[in-house]
């Protein structure tokens, strides 16, 4: 056997977070859960991202439940999240007594490798959730944001995955989002990279461009340890690159990846069957999967793609697609050269589309934007434009230091706001996190206990109290 490759599958969380706005229901895992874990991955990754909010806003589900059935199917294979450093899973910074929590309650319920990130590579906002993990003894992964523009560089990112080693990290991840990164750059990327530190190094991109067979054969010839793919019938256009395809040809290169075919295979006849009802109800845009080469100019992630197309079709306004993909790098040059990772990806967007629907830039500016140039999501890559930032916000006070550092404490806070709606701590998170939606979800679960009493023993005995 040859050079081990450690693959990833990523159909229950980013596959269909980046194809069908992660609207993929416990329901439709449950039955083949039990052969994902015996098909030879290195890691399942089934949580995180926006999998939290769309089980509380769109699936009626408990997204702690989720990841119990999951584990309690899942005995050998890792169970992997994507988490956003300080933010969590929501769209603000937590103070560090929520941070530590939220990891903690996470791995007791089963998640095995956190991979941790912050949307600027603002490693201040990474600290306090390695802290967390390391205390778990799970493994702790921090990610690199990958974007171009003048200052990410080969240099600046090994200097970034050289800091991330000295904090701590188990294992770095070039986190692709906007499948980007293209087999020249990769190569030296990696290359550079293992010359620099010696854990593991993960790359994960994703399809949209056309290019991602062709980066992952480039960086695992530069010696990249771990590669992340989605399963054929929910791989490509903005998603991951297909496993069965690279687990045949890996495999015939003398690459030992450990997946079995023959499983794989009945995975794919699966989810090909659960695909087909998504593109029946509309839930997956067949558009999705096409490659959009112009990802490599717009530096637009796939996420982002579809969300912007679904809010343009919302506003009756998809005639203005092609214009509010071409103010996006605008926007993003304005604000410092953001990575467009969540949330700054839906911010960039957002404004993006607020200027070429307004008609005048910068007309409307949400307060997300507002607090960004206030320095409270962290340091932006390259110095904002200093008359631009006043133009914006006033004379508003800017943060120079860890962002987390002017939080106190609000746990305690968060516990009494949400009071007996909340039976656990579970609960208390699912209301910090989406504090609109996450009340809503568990008013709904409170008034359907009031009026059933055999439900409410249910309840009892699954471990709520
Ligand atoms: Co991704």
């Amino acid at each position: 056997m040859g050079k081990h490759i450690a693959v990833s599958e990523t159909v229950l969380r980013d596959a269909h977070q980046s194809l069908m706005a992660t609207r993929m229901p416990y329901a439709d895992m449950a039955d083949i859960l039990k052969t994902m874990d015996e098909a030879g991955y290195y890691s399942l990754e089934c949580w995180g991202g926006a999998t939290f909010d769309a089980c509380i806003r769109f699936l009626n589900e408990n997204p702690w439940e989720r990841l119990r059935k999951i584990k309690s199917q899942v005995k050998n294979t890792k169970l992997q999240m994507l988490l956003r450093g300080q933010n969590l899973l929501g769209y603000r910074h937590y103070a560090d007594d929520v941070v530590e929590r939220f990891i903690a309650l996470s791995a007791e319920n089963g998640i095995d490798v956190f991979r941790i990130f912050d949307a600027l590579n603002d490693v201040r906002n990474l600290k306090t959730a390695l802290k967390a993990v390391k205390k778990t003894g799970k493994e702790a992964q921090l990610a690199i944001c990958y974007t171009v523009s003048d200052v990410h560089t080969v240099e600046y990112y090994a200097e970034l995955a050289k800091t991330m080693e000295e904090m701590g990290a188990d294992s770095i991840c070039v986190k692709d989002m906007a499948g980007i990164l293209t087999p020249e750059v990769g190569k030296k990327l990696v290359s550079r990279l293992k010359e620099t530190v010696s854990v593991p190094i993960v790359v994960h991109t994703h399809a949209t461009s056309g290019i991602s067979y062709l980066t992952y054969q480039a960086v695992i010839a530069a010696g990249a340890d771990r590669i992340e793919t989605a399963i054929s019938p929910l791989s490509e256009g903005t998603s991951q690159p297909c496993t069965e395809a690279l687990a045949i040809v890996l495999d015939e290169a003398g690459f030992d990846t450990g997946l079995n075919l023959t499983l794989l295979e009945k995975i794919g006849d699966h989810f090909r069957e659960c695909k087909d009802h998504y593109i029946a109800q509309g839930l997956l845009d067949p558009k999705m999967l096409t490659p959009d080469p112009r990802a490599l100019i717009y530096q637009v992630p796939g996420g982002m793609l579809s969300n912007m197309y679904s809010q343009l079709k919302q506003a009756g306004a998809t005639d203005r697609y092609d214009e509010v993909l071409k103010e996006v790098p605008r926007v993003r040059k304005d604000l410092g050269f953001p990575p467009l990772v969540t949330p700054l990806s839906q911010m960039v967007g957002t404004q993006a589309a607020m200027n070429v629907l307004s008609g005048v830039r910068y007309k409307m500016v949400p307060n997300e934007i507002k607090d960004y140039l206030k320095g409270k999501y962290g340091k932006t890559p390259v110095p904002v434009d200093e008359d631009f930032r006043r133009s914006i916000i006033g004379d508003e006070e800017v943060i120079v230091d860890r962002p987390a550092d002017h939080l106190a404490a609000e746990w305690e806070h968060l516990k009494a706001e949400i009071g007996d709606l909340a039976q656990n701590d579970e609960d208390v998170l699912i209301y910090a996190l989406f504090p609109q939606v996450g009340r809503n979800y568990l008013a709904k679960r409170h008034s359907v206990e009031e009026t059933s009493a055999d439900e409410q023993e249910v309840v009892r005995v699954n471990g709520y109290y």
